[in-house]
């Protein structure tokens, strides 16, 4: 649960982007696929329609362009590409060396797939390479859960769906929005949600439900803690996006009311790694923070993994290097 220690090259996130493919799954679609209510469903888990269809690169390729235009940089200056997902589109090579030549970039690719946290993950990650000197990385987290997915089984089949998220971090003079992150990891829970290599999804649902609003409550206590910031002091909340219950459960918990989080699941279902980049999207899109307020990140999901960030919001790039 570190804090940013001072001294640290840190970044600002200067443009961000999404996708979403075309093609929309209904709950109402899902009613003739197996048996359940649009009702029952909306009721149960937030969720009203998903998107399918696409691939991760696709998907990447698209949130990824937006993001550089916003920042206005040059392709050419990004250092390092990190592609959050658990659904690369081949098995080798990673699906972030088919999107760096679909974005024209040269510099090293990954993917990094910490299922659901997977964004989160990779945005730490990327603070990472900026401390060691780069100066700009471009955070992508793109999932297309529909290749993964069983829609005749009711279980599971409502949950999930495709999108991608994408941000631009660039390197500043001094300390930059990241002040604590919380990654963390439980591998004795496994077996509540996984997929074996050519399968479907597999979820024992109340027990992942049970565990996700705990991890979640604890890991944004952690980073809370650590950028000494407490629950009062956050303007915007920036979930992982799997089930409004287990959003409002955890956030209960840390006592911060449900209106401040950002909220897509509804139009989207559960996108894995691009649920967090899409909400955060939508929230800065619609102007929900202001210069200097802090935004708290917290993602759970298979793994079991769970991964937090506070970050405090600067607007714009005006000091940024290189
Ligand atoms: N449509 C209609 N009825 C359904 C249904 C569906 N899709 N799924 C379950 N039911 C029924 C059950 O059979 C049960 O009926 P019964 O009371 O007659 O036995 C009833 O609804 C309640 O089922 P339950 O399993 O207790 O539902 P739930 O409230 O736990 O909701 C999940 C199920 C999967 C939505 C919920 O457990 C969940 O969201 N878990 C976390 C999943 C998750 O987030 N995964 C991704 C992590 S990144």
């Amino acid at each position: 649960m570190p804090a940013v220690p001072n001294g640290v090259r840190g970044a600002v996130i200067t443009g961000w982007g999404t996708a979403l493919p075309e093609k929309v799954l209904t709950n109402v679609d899902l009613e003739s696929m197996m048996e359940t209510s649009d009702e029952w469903i909306r009721d149960r888990t937030g969720i009203v329609q998903r998107h399918v269809g696409g691939t991760t690169a696709g998907l990447s390729t698209e949130s990824g362009r937006q993001a550089i235009e916003m920042s206005g940089c040059d392709p050419a200056d990004i250092d390092a590409l990190i592609l959050a997902t658990t659904t690369p589109d081949r098995c080798v090579p990673a699906t972030a060396s088919t999107v760096q030549e679909l974005l024209g970039l040269s510099c090293g690719a990954n993917d990094l797939n910490a299922a659901c946290s997977g964004w989160v993950y990779a945005l730490v990650n990327a603070h990472g390479l900026i401390a060691m000197g780069a100066n700009k990385v471009l955070v992508i987290g793109t999932d297309t859960l529909d290749r993964i997915t069983d829609y005749t089984d009711r279980n599971t089949g409502i949950l999930f769906g495709n999108g991608s998220g994408a941000a631009l971090i660039e390197a500043v003079d001094g300390p930059g929005q990241l002040l604590s992150w919380d990654l963390d990891s439980v591998g004795a829970a496994e077996s509540a949600l996984f997929a074996e290599i050519g399968g479907v999804l597999e979820m024992e649902g109340k027990e992942v439900f049970r565990r996700a609003v705990r991890l979640m409550a604890d890991s944004a206590t952690k980073a809370m803690a650590a950028a000494g910031v407490d629950a009062e002091d956050i303007t915007l909340v920036v979930p992982h996006q799997a089930n409004i219950r287990i959003i409002s459960a955890s956030l209960d918990r840390l006592g911060i009311p449900l209106e401040k989080a950002s909220i897509v699941l509804d139009r989207t279902g559960n996108t894995s790694a691009a649920s967090v980049p899409l909400a955060l999207a939508e929230a800065l899109d619609e102007n929900r923070v202001a210069d200097g307020e802090l935004i708290l990140f917290v993602g759970f999901g298979a793994g079991m993994s769970a991964a937090s960030a506070v970050v405090r919001w600067s607007p714009d790039a005006a000091e940024s290097i290189a």
